[in-house]
């Protein structure tokens, strides 16, 4: 059964009661690392919990939620090995697996998404990293990350 860890803020709660049902339905194994009130949290807090969790090992991918979903993926991105992406439909979804290799997804609870946010779940999912040119672009990336260290 694939892992999934999920993370959001306070602007996000019935999002990510959507997502985890979703991904449950799905077969994935949801573990959800709140929040579920809507008590105000920090995205950042909320970002650093779920990739410390997903960076322990044994999780196909990851999911961060707040209002916009942007503080939480700019957070995210801080985590070395982690590439969150934030989809705004669902070909940026498909293409943030097949072209990115992305292991995060971020959404907006507060965002009018004009197609469901299960159907850019599904569009990760389904499909697979193409490798090739998209790796060499990939492992640049990555090494942009050193470039301020
Ligand atoms: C919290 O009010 C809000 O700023 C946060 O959820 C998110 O939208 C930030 O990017």
């Amino acid at each position: 059964m694939g892992k999934v860890v999920l993370a959001n803020d306070h602007g996000a709660v019935e999002l990510a009661n959507i997502i985890r049902e979703h991904l449950e339905k799905r077969g994935f194994s949801v573990h959800h690392l709140g929040v579920v009130s809507h008590d105000s949290v920090d995205y950042p807090d909320m970002a650093a919990a779920a990739c410390t969790e997903f960076l322990k090992g044994g999780y196909d991918f990851g999911v961060v939620c707040c209002g916009t979903g942007i503080g939480i993926s700019i957070s995210a991105n801080k985590f070395d090995k982690i590439l969150c992406a934030l989809p705004q439909n669902v070909f940026a979804a498909s293409m943030a697996k097949m072209h990115n290799n992305a292991n995060f997804l971020a959404f907006g609870g507060r965002i009018d998404y004009q197609e469901p946010v299960t159907a850019m779940l599904d569009a990760f999912i389904d499909n697979k990293f193409e490798g090739g040119r998209h790796a060499t672009r990939v492992n640049k990336m990555k090494a942009l990350g050193c470039k301020s260290c």
